[in-house]
């Protein structure tokens, strides 16, 4: 705990970000809310904690799992998942089928959360004596929709960063780059999962240069984001001693959804030091201000007859254009022990710690100079801990007596609270406001942002809420950014998107208006901008009759 203390004092060796940061710092007022602790009970006897997933609109994934008792490396061939919802409701996923020995011995399952009601579980399974890896897709009600081949056991799947916009396997290929195969979600009726097309990073090709690693991300609107590390190669050169070469180059390239062609990889750092490697460890999302990236230089620093070994911990933060932000130094105090830092959206940093003899975790808020304002910890009685990312919670589960789960949530300290209600901080107000009341014949709906936007490709949507969990709600509406129907006011602020009339006809209906990452991009940086999650900007129609 004393190290926490000092990152007080810790000098700010941050870059002072100028223009950069700064739709956040205007409004300081602090809010601290309080802990949740409440109690999950597993209905089912000997299931315990296996892993949990967050999802961004606030619902909670615990994969429950039995111990096989004879080898804790493994576990009993089911899948059991509880879903615990925003409002409190859970979900249990109880699936009857029995999963292959290759597939839990060791674990090699996992899963992840498809769009709707869609959950696919991933795991490897031997067909003629050949690893591969399948999926199990199935929904809500513990139902079987599909299963699908996804390819070899070393391919990995990921979500595409857009729950409704499938989901994506890489093909890693030594020294090349690697294959992106874009996958469709489930056909709503027969599970049937399609490929749209497939896309390849390829390593810049630069002559005595060999390429030594890549690291991947996801891009808030949907897509891929690539870095490649590039080595020099004294081998094929005689020029060795020449100080200018640049021994390693950093290069990032960005895949966006809807488009199969990655963009020209951009340099974003390079370094004549010859250093012994440099390793991606995360890149996060930096609301509004590109992609922040942790990245992990081994020196050897020989002086004299003497040398040493030493690793430093960067941060290198770009845009979506791949445009270089900043290198800068990540200070000892908070680079010692395990450790994770990312961007959090109500402004600042996180820096999250971890020991190896311990499940204990300590953390702490930065702001964005890189000075402490507030941290915790979670004590070692806590055996597993997550983050819902977009409402700035950290969440820590207790170990588990009997059937009884105790979760803990912990509301990070925001330097900004703007557009609690909305879960962004660059919204200001909309109009129809959070349950309010709306006559079905108004003709256009408006978003104030806080800062300057332009529209951009992603879409708007509005849905009628069918208040049934396990069927779709009704889609009324959808339009895009850059249809010429929606208009930014002359206040650069203001959106406008205009009713289609039959949009809100039904009285007494309750509607939600979802909007898409990259539906506005703020006008100083070109930088796509968070949306709104679904069942947030709800609103209903009156109903008439009460009236006439
Ligand atoms: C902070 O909140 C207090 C009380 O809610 C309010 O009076 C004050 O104006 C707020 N300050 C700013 C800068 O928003
Ligand atoms: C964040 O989301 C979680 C999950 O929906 C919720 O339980 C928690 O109360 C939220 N925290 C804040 C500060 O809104
Ligand atoms: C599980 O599936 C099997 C065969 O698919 C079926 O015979 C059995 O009744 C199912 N059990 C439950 C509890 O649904
Ligand atoms: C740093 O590089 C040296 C030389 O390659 C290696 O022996 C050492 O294990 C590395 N240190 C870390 C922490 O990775
Ligand atoms: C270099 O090594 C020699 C012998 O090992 C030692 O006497 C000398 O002090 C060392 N020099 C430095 C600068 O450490
Ligand atoms: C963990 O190890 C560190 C030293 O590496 C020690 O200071 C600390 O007391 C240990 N904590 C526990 C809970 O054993
Ligand atoms: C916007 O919605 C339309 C119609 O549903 C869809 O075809 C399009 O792919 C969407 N655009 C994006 C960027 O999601
Ligand atoms: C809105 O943006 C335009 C284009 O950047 C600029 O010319 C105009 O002055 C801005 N208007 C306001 C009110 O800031
Ligand atoms: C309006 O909707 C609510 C909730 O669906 C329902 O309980 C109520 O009866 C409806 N009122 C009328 C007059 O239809």
């Amino acid at each position: 705990m004393l190290k926490m203390f000092n990152l007080a004092k810790m000098l700010i060796i941050f870059m002072y970000l100028t223009s950069i940061c700064c739709f956040f710092i205007s409004s300081q007022n602090v809010s601290s809310p309080q802990d949740i602790l409440y109690t999950y009970e597993e209905p089912i006897d000997g299931l315990k904690l296996h892993d949990t997933h967050t999802l961004s609109k606030g619902t909670l994934m615990i994969w429950m799992t039995f111990d096989d008792d004879k080898d804790p490396s493994c576990m009993l061939p089911y899948f059991y998942l509880r879903l615990i919802e925003r409002t409190g409701r859970i979900t249990y996923i109880n699936l009857n089928y029995t999963f292959p020995p290759e597939a839990v011995c060791p674990i090699s399952m996992d899963f992840i959360p498809l769009n709707y009601n869609y959950i696919m579980v991933i795991y490897v399974k031997s067909n003629n004596g050949v690893k591969g890896k399948y999926g199990l897709i199935i929904n809500y009600e513990s139902e079987i929709i599909n299963e699908i081949y996804l390819g070899n056991v070393n391919d990995y799947i990921i979500d595409s960063g857009r729950l409704e916009k499938g989901f994506i396997r890489i093909e890693e290929h030594d020294k090349k780059g690697a294959t992106l195969h874009w996958l469709s979600i489930p056909d709503i009726t027969t599970g049937k999962v399609v490929e749209h097309g497939s896309s390849e990073f390829i390593v810049p090709n630069q002559l005595s240069y060999t390429f030594v690693n890549s690291f991947n991300f996801n891009l808030i609107d949907g897509g891929i984001g690539y870095a490649y590390i590039l080595k020099y190669d004294e081998m094929g050169s005689l020029a060795t001693n020449d100080p200018n070469i640049q021994y390693w180059k950093i290069y990032v390239s960005f895949l966006r959804e809807g488009t199969y062609l990655p963009t020209t990889p951009s340099l974003v750092y390079q370094t004549t030091t010859k250093l012994n490697s440099v390793v991606f460890n995360s890149c996060t999302y930096n609301n509004g201000v590109g992609y922040i990236c942790i990245v992990s230089l081994n020196n050897t620093i020989t002086n004299r007859n003497e040398s040493r070994t030493e690793v430093n911990y960067y941060r290198l933060d770009f845009l979506t254009t791949g445009a270089f932000i900043q290198f800068d130094m990540i200070p000892k105090e908070i680079s010692m022990d395990v450790f994770d830092f990312s961007s959090l959206i109500y402004g600042g940093f996180l820096v999250r710690k971890y020991y190896t003899n311990t499940t204990a975790m300590d953390f702490s808020i930065l702001d964005n100079n890189g000075n402490y304002k507030s941290g915790g910890s979670f004590g070692p009685e806590f055996v597993h801990t997550n983050m819902f990312s977009r409402n700035g919670t950290l969440l820590g589960i207790k170990k588990q007596i009997g059937n009884k789960l105790e979760i803990l949530l912990k509301p990070l300290l925001r330097l900004n609270n703007q557009g609690a209600e909305y879960d962004n901080p660059v919204i200001e107000s909309t109009k129809p406001a959070i349950h309010e009341f709306i006559d079905s014949s108004i003709n256009e709906i408006t978003i104030k942002y806080a800062i300057p936007v332009r529209l951009s490709t992603a879409n708007i949507s509005i849905f009628q809420l069918n208040g049934d969990p396990y069927k779709p709600n009704l889609l009324r509406q959808t339009i895009s950014g850059n249809s010429k129907l929606c208009t930014v006011g002359s206040d650069n602020h203001t959106v406008h998107i205009p009713i289609f009339r039959s949009s809100f006809n039904q009285p007494n209906a309750s509607y939600h208006v979802i909007i898409d990452n990259n539906f506005v991009i703020s006008q100083e940086r070109n930088e796509p901008l968070l949306g709104i999650n679904e069942e947030t900007w709800m609103f209903s129609t009156s109903n008439i009759y009460i009236f006439f």
